[in-house]
């Protein structure tokens, strides 16, 4: 096979500290409310995904950590339309190439669906290789929103911000980058892993829920999240770690309330979740300052940032806390620094 034919990519994931929560439109993932992340390094947490297609091929394919899986999820689907569309249109490749079905193989280095945004790097990066596959030219934070909403803030590292946009095509739902990789290298990322379970309720299915049930999201996405997202970025480009700590806090917080406030609710967080963030309220209060902060995705799972001279400190406690002997912690520590995602094979 020529090697222009397959391409490889890598991909970070990327933990919200402004969460989105809730879309607009199902098809299209458009966001009821504007979303902050940050990126984490890819030797840490990421998915590395291949690409290939050829003549030879009788069926689109798919193999997920291994295993190969159904082509048939409309996510996949259309994201694929959708790239063979802009090679269509920019006459990018030849029809004949058009009609060749594809190869796709991701892994995760991390637990799949537990709330450790698994999703998101794996789209980022699926797209991203596609799109040098058919050798299209777009914005590729586009694409990767259409197959999972998060995922169109891995494109970039650094801090993003993920714009919910007033177009109704989506064209103006865009992640863009607050600050890159290298603006605040003393950040740090720490991933308390309580349990990679697959979760109960989907992101998907969850958001789905609580547009449909919860009057704080509403609220929510209305009064608390364009305040916050400004205030978050002013504090990131500030580089003030006290505001970035305790927006990120209280944003997990209303996020997980939101769930609550769910019919019937969703809860993602766990007896140990709960307990972290005890502790973190304890550890910040003995320090009389705001040293770390603590984030709950869709799952049970912590991320924790904090600035590098803090970690010695709060990873023994976390060790003396929970000792691994009788509870399933895996502790990863990350440098914010995930950079754009890399091409392996370019
Ligand atoms: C709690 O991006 O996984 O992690 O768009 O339906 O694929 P879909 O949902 P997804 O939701 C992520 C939700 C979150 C918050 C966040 O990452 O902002």
């Amino acid at each position: 096979m020529d090697e222009m034919d397959r391409v490889t990519v890598i991909a970070p994931v990327n933990i919200a500290v402004i969460k989105y929560w809730g879309k607009r439109d199902e098809k299209l993932i458009l966001p009821i409310n504007d979303s902050v992340s940050v990126t984490l390094d890819t030797s840490i947490m990421c998915a590395k995904t291949s690409v290939c297609f050829g003549p030879e091929f009788t069926e689109n394919e798919i193999w997920l950590n291994g295993v190969k899986t159904s082509f048939s999820n409309p996510r996949l689907v259309n994201v694929l339309d959708k790239i063979k569309n802009i090679a269509a249109t920019q006459r990018s490749v030849d029809n004949a190439v058009l009609s060749w079905k594809v190869r796709v193989c991701s892994e995760n280095n991390f637990p799949t669906a537990a709330g450790l945004a698994s999703s998101a790097a794996g789209y980022a990066c699926l797209v991203t290789a596609l799109a040098k596959l058919y050798k299209i030219k777009t914005d590729v934070s586009v694409l990767a929103r259409i197959g999972s909403g998060s995922a169109c803030r891995s494109v970039f590292g650094g801090f993003v911000r993920w714009h919910a946009g007033v177009n109704a095509d989506g064209s103006d739902s865009i992640a863009t980058q607050i600050a890159d990789s290298t603006h605040w290298p003393e950040m740090k990322a720490l991933i308390l892993v309580v349990s990679d379970i697959k979760k109960h309720t989907s992101s998907t299915v969850g958001m789905m829920n609580s547009v449909n049930t919860s009057d704080l999201l509403k609220y929510r996405a209305k009064y608390t999240v364009p305040r916050r997202t400004e205030e978050i970025s002013e504090a990131i480009l500030k580089k003030d770690f006290a505001k970035f700590a305790e927006l990120t806090m209280k944003d997990s917080n209303q996020f997980h309330a939101v769930c609550l406030d769910t019919y019937p609710p969703c809860v993602y967080m766990t007896d140990v979740s709960h307990k972290i963030v005890e502790i973190i309220h304890a550890y910040n209060d003995m320090c009389g300052e705001l040293k770390v902060a603590y984030t709950f995705d869709a799952g049970p799972n912590a991320c924790l940032y904090l600035l590098d001279k803090e970690v010695p400190t709060l990873l023994k406690l976390i060790k003396y806390l929970f000792p691994t002997s009788n509870l399933d912690f895996v502790i990863g520590l990350g440098d914010v620094d995930g950079g754009d995602c890399k091409f392996l094979n370019s």
